[in-house]
């Protein structure tokens, strides 16, 4: 039945969407329902209309879908940290791996008949977060967790069973330990950064933090047994309460035998598993012998140079943020790696043919993600690798690129891998790999 003004209709979903939305078409336009699976007959309460498209809620599901199961977490629907909860695992699954091919596809981008799908442990992943905290009296206090879906409220959580498990049970002592400080309207954010050695807290706060304040701050800390830093202005001013106590955070790459340190505010891969086998597969589809050159792209701290580095004659890396640059360098030194070295550059304005790295056999790239286009083209043209891996957290700019590379770049895919970095978001990590063709 069609819409008339806001009043709830049903419909049928169809698919969908990138963001894990069901979708539905009613007189030719495209409805976004949230909490609608394909398949299920709902009740749609209209929320916005656009131009193009309209949003909708799921209100009731008349007919469910046989994929349809309770969402663990009691914050699911209002809480923006995830969004597949209500669809059965193996079903998340098969929606990232088809949204990633059916993506690549409608590029004209030739898919490989086998598709690597990397998984681990679906719960308690997240080794990173940032979560929202605000004072709001009327609703009792101080907030502390996710926005909310399309909104910038924030979703009061007393649990999460995504986050690290040295974080979950602390979450709903949160709210009063900063409304115990003297400036609960003043910290609007703390981020969480989980090491195997320990785990952080970071308290962003925007005004200056008083003697009792830090004094509470390091009871809660020794109590929970956790690293607590406060954050007065950009990352880099964050400071642990204890320095002497406090030892910096590592992961390890076990199969690399490789420690790899990082400060709180430093980018890591969220889910630490995942990662290990995303390095894994990405040094085994570049297989470097000693011979070998290899350039790694938006680099970070090294995640993928170091463990490249294990088994290449040498390995350029190179990333736009200076602190990352210098992590990663003390990475190589900290592991005995002597064959890589780090650089600064803006990848995006300075051009790989312009400070002309040299040849390189192979060349690994992990770019943000607006993707790496330019970077690509420069590459395929300039430096002409045998192989390029390409690891990217949005399959519209890899299906892009992708298109480009094996377009007028000159490269065929050989593999393709699914990633799921995010359980029960619909946030998707691939990577691909592209050979030279003759
Ligand atoms: C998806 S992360 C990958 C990091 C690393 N490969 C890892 O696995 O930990 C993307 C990286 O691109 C870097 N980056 C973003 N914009 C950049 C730019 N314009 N030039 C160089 N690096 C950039 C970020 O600092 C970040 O480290």
């Amino acid at each position: 039945m069609a819409p008339k003004s806001r009043e709830p209709f049903d419909a049928k979903i169809g698919g969908l969407s990138h963001d894990g939305r069901g979708i539905t078409r009613i007189d030719g336009k495209v409805w976004f329902i949230e909490g609608a699976l394909p398949g299920e007959k709902v009740i749609v309460r209209p929320i916005r209309g656009k131009r193009s498209y309209s949003l909708g809620i799921a209100e009731t599901i008349l007919d469910p879908s046989a994929s349809r199961i309770e969402p663990r977490c009691t914050a699911f629907g209002v809480c923006g940290g995830c969004a597949l909860q209500h669809l059965e695992y193996p079903e998340q699954l098969a929606f990232k791996k088809t949204s990633v091919t059916e993506t690549l596809g409608a590029a004209g981008v030739k898919v490989p008949q086998d598709i690597v799908q990397l998984q681990t442990e679906p719960w308690s992943y997240r080794r990173r977060a940032r979560l929202g905290a605000r004072l709001v009296p009327k609703k009792g206090g101080v907030l502390v967790g996710f926005r909310e879906r399309n909104k910038s409220f924030i979703t009061p959580l007393s649990n999460c069973p995504v986050i690290h498990p040295s974080v979950d049970p602390v979450l709903a002592k949160i709210p009063q330990l900063i409304g115990q400080l003297s400036i609960p309207d003043r910290i609007p954010q703390i981020e969480v950064a989980a090491g195997e050695n320990g785990t952080a807290l970071v308290f962003r706060h925007l005004s200056p933090l008083t003697e009792s304040d830090l004094s509470s701050l390091k009871q809660f800390a020794i109590q929970e047994g956790l690293l607590i830093y406060t954050q007065a202005k950009g990352p880099e001013t964050a400071i642990p309460l204890d320095a002497s106590a406090t030892p910096e955070l590592f992961y390890t790459l076990q199969a690399f035998d490789l420690r790899i340190w990082f400060s709180v505010t430093q980018f890591v891969q969220v889910n630490a598993a995942v990662n290990e086998l995303l390095v894994e597969l990405a040094v085994d589809w570049l297989a470097p012998n000693d011979k070998d050159r290899i350039l790694d792209l938006f680099c970070g701290l090294g995640n993928f140079s170091l463990a490249l580095a294990r088994r290449a004659g040498q390995v350029l890396g190179v990333e736009g943020d200076e602190s990352l640059v210098r992590k990663a360098a003390e990475n190589a030194s900290a592991n005995g790696i002597n064959n890589a070295r780090f650089q600064t550059r803006d990848l995006f304005s300075d051009s790989v043919l312009d400070w002309d790295p040299g040849h390189y056999s192979q060349v690994l790239v992990d770019p943000p993600r607006s993707g790496a286009i330019d970077v690509l083209k420069n590459i395929s043209s300039g430096l002409k690798p045998d192989r390029i891996a390409y690891v990217s957290c949005n399959p519209a700019t890899l299906a892009r690129d992708a298109a480009y590379l094996t377009g007028p770049g000159g490269y065929r895919l050989t593999r393709l891998a699914v990633a799921d970095m995010f359980p029960h978001t619909a946030h998707i990590e691939s990577a691909t790999l592209f050979a030279r063709s003759a």
